[in-house]
């Protein structure tokens, strides 16, 4: 197994700190929620269809870039999917992550993990235009909008042109949906950058000095979003 942690200290994100230590910051919380049971709970019982949709557009034998940790299985079903002879990079800003991934992932070694504040304008451990796909599940809902662009930009670089990144994130609810205030109180007390998210369209988020093409998914009743982007030549 690689390791691309880079020997220099390292600043993890104020809204990270500030608003989700809690979740992702102590060891204690990762005990707790890294399990595919709770994913599942987090996101209403679709976690197998919203992961399921992600893999389904991935291809055997390809390069996949992953944004972040995710609880649960996510990482082990890309890894399925791609094969051993495909490789994945795991980018995050949080060293307890990265350290908790690499535990679950032990003895796969087609898997690098990279410390790396996706945010940053220049990101150190891959190459531009390198990857067949990028995936960034239920990261652009945590962080403040003027940092959502920055992010995506990196991504959509790492890309080979005709590349995909595959953005899977919350979404304005149905005016009818069962849970919408739920939801609502949630985004209110724990999840204070959601609402920004849900306001606009993550294509508005996109870069204006490429070309993409564009598919929109909607999953339960449009409580969730899948986007997937394809960077155009
Ligand atoms: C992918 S998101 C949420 C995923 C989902 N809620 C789950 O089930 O795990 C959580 C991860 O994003 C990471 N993260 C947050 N901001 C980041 C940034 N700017 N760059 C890289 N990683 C970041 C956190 O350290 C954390 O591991």
């Amino acid at each position: 197994m690689h390791s691309a942690e880079p020997d220099r200290p390292h600043r993890l994100p104020r809204y990270l700190v500030n608003t989700y230590s809690w979740a992702y910051l102590r060891p204690r919380s990762i005990r707790l929620l890294d399990h595919n049971f709770v994913v599942n709970l987090i996101l209403w019982g679709q976690s197998r269809q919203l992961i399921g949709a992600v893999v389904n557009r991935l291809q055997p034998n390809t390069r996949v870039l992953q944004a972040a940790c995710v609880y649960g299985d996510f990482s082990k079903n890309i890894l399925t999917r791609i094969g051993a002879l495909g490789a994945l990079q795991v980018i995050d800003v949080a060293p307890i992550q990265l350290a908790n991934l690499r535990a679950k992932l032990q003895g796969q070694t087609n898997v690098t993990f990279h410390l790396e504040d996706l945010t940053h304008p220049v990101i150190g451990s891959f190459n531009r235009d390198s990857c067949d796909a990028a995936c960034c599940f239920f990261l652009l809902h945590e962080m403040p909008n003027e940092l959502r662009m920055p992010a995506l930009r990196n991504l959509i670089g790492a890309l080979k042109p005709g590349g995909k990144l595959i953005v899977t994130d919350y979404h304005r609810p149905a005016k009818w949906h069962p849970l919408r205030w739920i939801m609502a109180l949630v985004f209110k007390f724990l999840e204070p950058y959601a609402q920004s998210l849900v306001d606009i369209s993550i294509e508005s988020l996109l870069p204006k000095d490429a070309m993409y093409l564009l598919e929109k998914r909607l999953f339960f009743a449009g409580l969730y979003q899948m986007v997937v982007i394809t960077k155009q030549p």
